[in-house]
């Protein structure tokens, strides 16, 4: 039995949007971090069955993601078309609620099936592997910062996590019920029906280098504007499709409002959103206690979970085990 653990892909410069030509390839670059202390942990093993078995927390599922996923890898190493395989998959965190779930979860998916399977793949095969599952995915196979190309069909690490050890993330839970579409479809309805998505791809193509360069100085006061820009966009050209999608609640309309508030007090505190109502913000270890001091005075009734640059994938076990 394999055991994968794997942390989420934050994106910081968003993904939103596929290109023609292949599976999840994205229409735009995104550069993320990984969730140092969110965990999915995977467990999968070779099985005597005529189909495979999927359990996401402690349940039976059937997840046509998967098992597209699962076609490829058959697809792409005939080898492996003869073997069943039972997954089981645990996160810490609520799935499905736009905590970018899916990232960690299918690079868990492909790390393990390829060693369950005795293929011996290089990064790149494993992210490619990986965004058959979901784009972010091809991500989080890399641990520290990365980067996604626009049309790429692997991501690639930029820094590992030790880059900058003082970056915290705090992931604010506005609601945990799974959301009402997920971004797999939101993006598509967006590039087929917003009206602004040219727009969002092509102003997202101005972020790319500054917020790469402002990650390499580890400057989260040049980061920070970036971001915002690159969420807020994501969500003009979200806003505008044609029924528009809607992932924000009430407070996570109030927290981006405070987090401007903190800030203007001296607080780092930087905003993104991606697709559900959860805020995530990112400060610095310094000034990590004042900012949960005024989450937990202004928000009491919201849970949170503080992240750190995470060190990315973690596999134990063989395939004979
Ligand atoms: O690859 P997916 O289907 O998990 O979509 C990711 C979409 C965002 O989280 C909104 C942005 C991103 O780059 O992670």
């Amino acid at each position: 039995m394999i055991r994968v653990v794997t942390e989420p892909s934050l994106a910081l410069i968003k993904y939103w949007g596929k290109a023609e030509g292949g599976v999840n390839l994205p229409a735009t670059s995104s550069i993320a971090v990984s969730l140092g202390g969110l965990t999915t942990t995977t467990e999968i093993s070779s099985i005597d069955a005529p189909a495979d078995v999927f359990v996401l927390n402690g349940q039976e599922q059937h997840d046509a993601k998967i098992q597209g996923l699962l076609l490829h890898l058959r697809t792409v190493f005939p080898d492996t078309a003869r073997l069943r395989f039972r997954i089981s998959t645990e996160n810490s965190f609520p799935t499905a609620a736009g905590i970018a779930s899916s990232s960690s979860g299918f690079a868990a998916l492909a790390i393990g099936l390829s060693r369950a399977a005795g293929l011996k793949l290089g990064d790149r095969e494993l992210s490619q592997l990986a965004r058959h599952g979901s784009g972010s995915a091809a991500r989080a196979v890399f641990g520290g910062f990365t980067r996604f190309p626009a049309g790429s069909s692997a991501a690639e690490q930029l820094y590992p996590h030790d880059h900058w050890p003082e970056l915290r993330i705090v992931v604010v839970m506005v609601h945990t019920g799974a959301k009402p579409i997920g971004s797999r479809d939101a993006m598509e309805h967006t590039r087929r029906t917003s009206p602004y998505y040219a727009s969002w791809v092509e102003a997202s193509r101005r972020l790319e280098e500054p917020a790469a360069a402002a990650v390499g100085s580890t400057d989260l006061d040049e980061l920070g504007p970036i971001m915002r820009r690159s969420y807020l966009s994501m969500f003009g050209s979200m806003l505008g499709a044609d029924p528009g999608v809607v992932y924000w609640l009430p407070d996570s309309v109030q927290l981006i409002h405070r987090a401007a508030a903190w800030r203007s007090q001296g607080i780092p505190a930087w905003e993104t959103m991606d697709a559900g109502p959860q805020v995530k913000l990112l400060t610095t270890a310094e000034h990590l206690p004042a900012l949960q001091e005024r989450l937990a005075r202004e928000f009491p009734h919201l849970k949170t979970l503080t992240a750190t640059v995470g060190a990315g994938p973690r596999v134990y076990g063989d395939a004979q085990a």
